[in-house]
């Protein structure tokens, strides 16, 4: 865990290591030195159970090995006191002057106590995967948000980030829009076999017209209407061939499609470096069969050629057709060639591998994409692995569940279809403007002003609602409750945030400065031991992946701040030094607060 991080600085940590050095010393293993968060803070900051552990196959008294390890604790400044409680537990609490030590050393420190990695790694980013021709809709909103929250994360924490929209470009898709647009357009230049040109820049389509044909044929599909998915099979292999009047119009799908993802994206600041496609690994397409057929791993099967990535032994049972049931391998083989001679989706995802490694060189490439393709990154990995175009441990599913409706199924609007990201957007601005209209905010903000703030507080509503939940459990769209600015949510923090900054705004007219914090109320004490926890928090978030860690130490840092603000009045009263103590933490929780919104893609606004 620490090895990742060049060094850790937060009391847990510390006071684990000390610990662990004392059950050294008095002969036990280092590992039981463990101290976390009290689970009673009001008695104490933390707690350590290591004797409790120890004592019995030591056949010792637990209370009597933690005296022995809380004697090595003995004149440490760190403390204020360290206590033995019930059968053998240790409870520290801190000293005023440790916790106003760090809360120093983190106003001085422009990271605000955010670790850095010990080895910069090139970490490639797989998230957002949108289509062509098809707008985007709630389901691509997770992997979009998680992808930039631990884009952003990793980035700031020292590595190397490319994040690849892996737009979805290619295969069958295309073979239908083509397909299905000849019927609309019988007479375009474009389907005579022997196009060569001209190349008109104008797009004979809308985004609107895409968005018509796609779903008419891939129902055409489902309904198994044979002529057509022909038809759409040997278009694609034709446009993968390079006919060139299917390559011209693809040219155009792809560019339609992809401004309008664009226009939605930046609406949700989130934001790609590389907007490759699947299409871009065609040209690694046909070395990479030839290699995979070298190497002795792509075998036959009815006109198809696939690639075998279950170990021996690794089977599952399927029932035929006909009822009887069989042994298949499990995960199935990944399908390669199409008996069209087509690539699939998972060659291209092979593909895209070889391109990444011969391109960039990822040590590691992450996968946001929905848990409902755990399998096919299985073949895919698999297959990657078998043929030495990646190590084992270098590629990587961090999968995210489904957006549910109330009914805990996938969400779907009222008249069964699905609510397009850009509707969303609009929906979700609406509220915001309604909710800050009925708490009475922004009242004597400008128009320009007011929009703006609406529009933060309605992006923060719905990316938090994602980020706020593991990125693997299913949750309720609940646009009411995102938007609420009470409760664990987005508007709630930023809310805490603009009261920050009106609290400093306030305080650069009656001409004061934050300076030097000297804790001594419990409320400050709490405070000042939640932006310790950064760190640690942005370790885990890191390490597993886990932007859900770094959401909810933000919304306790922002409940700190709103607990500490209560009790500890910050521009009132005489005395100066307390005055300039307290905007001092409210400055350093205001960074803090900030940065963190940031590395989850949000951003307070000045006002409400
Ligand atoms: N476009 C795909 C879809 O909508 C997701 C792409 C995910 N990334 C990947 N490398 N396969 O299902």
């Amino acid at each position: 865990f620490t090895e990742a991080f060049i060094e850790s600085r937060d009391f847990k940590t510390e006071l684990s290591a000390s610990a662990a050095s004392a059950f050294v010393a008095e002969g036990f293993d280092a590992s039981v030195g463990r101290v976390n968060a009290s689970d009673r803070p009001d008695l104490a900051d933390f707690q350590c159970n290591g004797a409790l552990a120890v004592a019995k196959a030591a056949k010792a008294n637990p209370r009597e090995v933690a005296a022995k390890i809380a004697s090595h604790f003995d004149g440490d400044t760190r403390l204020d006191k360290l206590e033995i409680a019930g059968p053998g537990f240790l409870n520290f609490t801190l000293s005023h002057g440790a916790l106003s030590d760090r809360a120093n050393a983190l106003a001085s420190d422009p990271r605000i106590g955010a670790p850095k990695v010990a080895q910069r790694r090139k970490v490639m980013i797989d998230f957002g995967g949108p289509n062509v021709a098809k707008e985007m809709h709630i389901g691509h909103l997770r992997t979009a948000v998680i992808g930039e929250s631990l884009k952003r994360t990793l980035r700031f924490l020292g590595d190397e980030v490319i994040g690849d929209a892996h737009f979805g470009d290619w295969g069958l898709q295309m073979g239908q829009l083509i397909v299905g647009l000849s019927e609309e357009q019988p007479d375009l230049p474009y389907f005579d076999a022997g196009f060569t040109g001209p190349y008109p820049a104008e797009s004979p389509v809308t985004l609107a017209d895409l968005g018509r044909i796609y779903p008419k044929s891939s129902a055409r599909i489902k309904a198994k209407d044979a002529d057509f998915l022909a038809a759409a099979r040997k278009a694609t292999k034709e446009l993968q061939d390079g006919r060139p009047g299917y390559r011209a119009l693809w040219q155009h799908f792809v560019v339609v499609s992809r401004e309008a993802l664009k226009r939605d994206y930046a609406a949700l600041g989130v934001e790609f470096d590389l907007w490759y496609g699947e299409s871009d690994a065609d040209p690694y397409v046909e070395p990479m069969i030839a290699d995979l057929k070298a190497k002795g791993l792509l075998v036959e099967d009815n006109g198809a050629q696939v690639v075998h990535v279950a170990r021996p032994g690794e089977t599952r049972k399927k029932k035929l057709d006909d009822g009887s049931v069989v042994e298949v391998p499990s995960p199935p083989p990944l399908l390669a060639v199409s008996s069209e001679g087509s690539a699939m989706y998972g060659t291209t995802d092979v593909a895209t591998i070889v391109q990444r490694q011969k391109e960039f060189g990822p040590d590691l490439s992450l996968y946001i994409v929905d848990q409902r393709q755990a399998e096919h990154f299985e073949q895919v990995f698999r297959t990657a692995y078998l043929a030495g175009y990646a190590q084992e441990g270098q590629l990587e599913h961090a999968a995210n569940g489904t957006v549910n409706g109330p009914d805990g199924t996938p969400f779907k609007t009222r008249d069964g279809g699905t609510l397009k990201l850009g509707d969303l957007i609009s929906q979700a601005v609406e509220k915001a403007n309604a909710r800050l209209h009925e708490a009475g905010l922004g009242e004597g903000l400008s128009e320009d002003a007011f929009a703006d703030t609406a529009h933060k507080v309605a992006v923060a509503a719905l990316k938090f609602a994602e980020l706020s939940n593991h990125r693997l459990t299913n949750y309720i769209f609940d646009l009411d409750r995102f938007m609420s600015f009470e409760g664990k949510t987005g508007p709630y923090l930023l809310y805490q945030a603009v009261r920050m900054k009106s609290i400093l705004r306030k305080a650069g007219e009656q001409g004061l400065a934050a300076g030097l914090i000297a804790v001594a109320e419990p409320a400050e004490r709490e405070l000042v031991l939640l932006l310790d926890g950064f760190d640690n928090a942005l370790k885990e978030t890191y390490l597993k992946r886990a932007p859900n860690i770094l959401a909810d130490h933000v919304y306790r840092l922002a409940q700190g701040f709103s607990k500490f603000y209560a009790a500890c009045p910050v521009l009132v009263g005489e005395d100066a030094a307390l005055k300039a103590s307290r905007l001092g933490l409210v400055s350093l929780t205001l960074r803090q607060l900030e940065l963190g919104l940031d590395l989850m893609g949000l951003s307070a606004p000045d006002q409400m």
